[in-house]
């Protein structure tokens, strides 16, 4: 076997699920805010093109992509992030490529990107993190360095030392971050661009949250856009990924892309028909319908909309808690033990969380950034997310 297969952590759900082993979930009706499975309604002309695209199951895809799919993301990236539209085919040829999901393309960015065999081996990542980055790093043969996020995004940017910054060969940006739900601002992103030059890293960019922000914020910045306004138009050293998962509630689609440096994009396409994950062409047809739409994405950001306003009305009283510019989560700290906490929630009122500390490391003598946090994910009907903040809250007087 594979031994760097031992250096694996258990992933946050299996730790819960170990915590919450013979855990008694009280006898009222169930809430989840533990998983961020988006639970609003996938848009139908989507369902609608994924059925009438069945018939392409009869072919092979590329691992490119069609062109149709390509040019659809292209001129959705060109739209969102202010880039000459005059410029989408050249990104569509060049510059973009699907993924099944975010996920797997985060995965296989490392292996492709990363060379063991240099004495600078780190991959430098948020702290708390989507832990796939993790085990991407590791199993690609080099070492995770963890930077320690809140709702600070720029500063913790900033805070990098040049010595992490020589020591790693790449690094990734959460942005709108996860669990935090805090965004970096072009000038920060900038600043990481100049250091990427300067010390020779890539950007890996995980975006999928972009599409999920406050209204009253405005559309978070991307690496692209952050790249191309200071004249780095062709993206060097700079990859984003992003997602209809989270955009366009379709999680089970596994649909999403990765886009920037074209001589990364070009490696990534050989190392990837290797690795035999093309997208299916129904999938491919239900995403440029999905891609080529903004409509249903706005409703999607007003129902999460209303659900911060709701919930954050209940907690607030009790707990220290604020609305994030974007994604989904709240992210409260908690005046007791995240996870006694956790399982307190479920025995006394059936609402399942994240315990913090599930997320995050400790690292350098450093205390785990997530402990004595909780991670609520809105996804659950407006009525279930306020019943169970109400919950919450009892639970919170009860043992504080
Ligand atoms: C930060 C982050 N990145 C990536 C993903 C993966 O999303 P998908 O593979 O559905 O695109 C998730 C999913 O929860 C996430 O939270």
């Amino acid at each position: 076997m594979n031994a760097d297969l031992d250096l694996l952590q258990p992933y946050p759900f299996e730790k819960l699920r170990q915590l919450l082993e013979g855990v008694e979930p009280a006898d009222i009706h169930a809430v989840s805010l533990s998983v961020g499975e988006p639970k609003h309604a996938a848009p139908q002309f989507a369902l609608d093109a994924l059925v009438a695209g069945l018939a392409k199951l009869e072919n092979y895809p590329s691992t490119r992509g069609s062109d149709a799919l390509r040019e659809s993301m292209a001129q959705w990236l060109c739209r969102r992030f202010h880039i000459d539209a005059s410029r989408s085919s050249t990104i569509a040829e060049q510059h973009v490529i699907p993924v099944n999901g975010t996920r797997e393309g985060l995965f296989a960015i490392a292996q492709c990107l990363l060379d063991n065999k240099q004495n600078a081996r780190s991959v430098l990542m948020p702290n708390p993190f989507y832990q796939i980055y993790e085990g991407a790093t590791l199993l690609a043969g080099c070492q995770p360095d963890f930077y320690t996020i809140d709702e600070n995004a720029d500063d913790n940017l900033d805070g990098l030392s040049d010595a992490q910054l020589d020591q790693c060969q790449m690094i990734y940006v959460c942005t709108p971050g996860n669990p935090t739900g805090a965004v970096n601002s072009k000038q920060a992103l900038q600043r990481l661009i100049e250091k990427a030059h300067q010390h020779n890293f890539v950007i890996v960019s995980d975006e999928c949250y972009s599409e999920i922000y406050r209204e009253e914020h405005g559309a978070p910045c991307g690496l692209l856009e952050a790249a191309n306004d200071m004249g780095n138009s062709t993206f060097e050293r700079c990859i984003v990924f992003h997602s209809l998962s989270k955009r366009s509630n379709l999680p089970g689609l596994r649909s999403g892309f990765v886009a920037g440096d074209a001589n990364i994009i070009k490696r990534f396409v050989e190392y990837r028909t290797y690795q035999g994950c093309a997208m299916s062409g129904a999938v491919q047809d239900a995403s440029i319908a999905a891609w080529s739409d903004e409509t249903h994405v706005e409703a999607n950001r007003c129902a999460y909309d209303a659900k911060y306003k709701g919930v954050i009305n209940v907690l607030s009283p009790e707990l220290n808690v604020a609305t994030p510019p974007a994604g989904f989560y709240l992210w409260p700290q908690l005046p007791l033990d995240d996870q006694f906490f956790t399982r307190q929630l479920l025995a006394e009122h059936n609402v399942r969380t994240v315990p913090g500390s599930f997320l995050a490391r400790e690292t350098h003598g450093t205390a785990n950034p997530g402990a004595h946090r909780l991670r609520l994910a809105l996804v659950a009907p407006i009525a279930d997310c306020l019943d169970a903040a109400t919950r919450i809250v009892e639970c919170l007087k009860k043992h504080s």
